[in-house]
């Protein structure tokens, strides 16, 4: 059941790329491996759709810092091969209409969020912003089957991010869709070349048990990171919620961090004309 609804999603998905072949082909010419970074510039200007936005992205303040970028291959430059890859099937979601603004600020906040704790386990960080960019693309597909009914399934992380609100939330997928949005987001990746240390982290991002790679405990603690941002302070003695490996200051300081570098990302979702 689950194999036939995974095939079925991923034909919808590969039908939405079809309109952003740059993108899609950006994603196929990596086949699990670096590139340098004039073959991504190439790629990239092969498609006005998404050089557009790869530009308008490179000067958003979070990257700009204040500087003009005009060209593809500065802007590749300044944000990144990991960072565009994870950006190029936004896109394709974004192109689909399945990228909402409040998926965008989400993404883009587990994204920084990730990118910070990898730094302090010693993970690559680029690959888990890349990672966060895109943990929850397995939601964006399921959402825009049944808006109605995923939204119902979202009430499930009302009181937080929970060990058993996760796999009640990955259950109440599976019962409605035939399928949980990890599941799903990790064959997209796997799908689109994406390496095995991302796709198990996307897989795995509802785990919470110890023995789970650094890049998916970056994107786990990222995300419950961002929960703790969302909800009062005094909620914080709730062990159930926090990461128990972190101090109380270390989180505060990671979610100050998280709460000004996002502030310069949000802006950059309205589609580029
Ligand atoms: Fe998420
Ligand atoms: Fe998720």
């Amino acid at each position: 059941m689950a194999a036939k609804q995974l095939d079925s999603f991923l034909t919808v998905v590969d039908l939405a790329a079809q309109k952003h072949q740059g993108a899609k082909e950006l994603l196929a010419s990596f086949e699990g491996e670096d590139l340098d970074r004039r073959a991504i510039s190439m790629a990239i200007s092969s498609d006005d759709l998404f050089a557009r936005s790869v530009l308008h992205l490179a000067n958003s303040p979070y990257y700009s810092r204040g500087r003009e970028v005009t060209s593809v291959d500065y802007a590749v430059a300044l944000i990144g091969q990991w960072a565009i890859r994870g950006y190029a099937l936004l896109d394709i979601f974004r192109e689909y209409g399945a990228l909402s603004k409040g998926a965008w600020t989400h993404s883009s906040i587990v994204a920084i969020s990730a990118f910070h704790v990898a730094e302090t386990l010693g993970a690559d960080p680029a690959l888990s912003y890349s990672a966060g960019l895109i943990h929850d693309v397995g939601a964006f597909v399921l959402r825009s089957c049944d808006s109605d009914k995923y939204l119902e399934i979202e009430k499930i992380f009302a009181n937080g991010l929970t060990v058993d609100s996760q796999k009640e939330y990955l259950e109440a997928e599976r019962v409605a869709f035939g399928v949980d949005h990890c599941e799903l987001g990790a064959a997209i990746l796997a799908h689109f070349n994406f390496p095995t240390e991302m796709v198990e982290a996307v897989r795995d991002h509802h785990l919470v048990e110890e023995a789970i790679s650094p890049i998916t405990r970056s994107i786990v603690d990222g995300e419950r990171i961002v929960h703790l941002s969302q909800i009062s302070f005094e909620r914080w003695n709730d062990k159930s919620l926090f990461p128990l490996q972190y101090t109380v200051s270390d989180t505060y300081g990671a979610v100050r961090f998280m709460t000004e570098e996002a502030s310069l990302l949000f802006d950059e979702y309205e589609t580029i004309d």
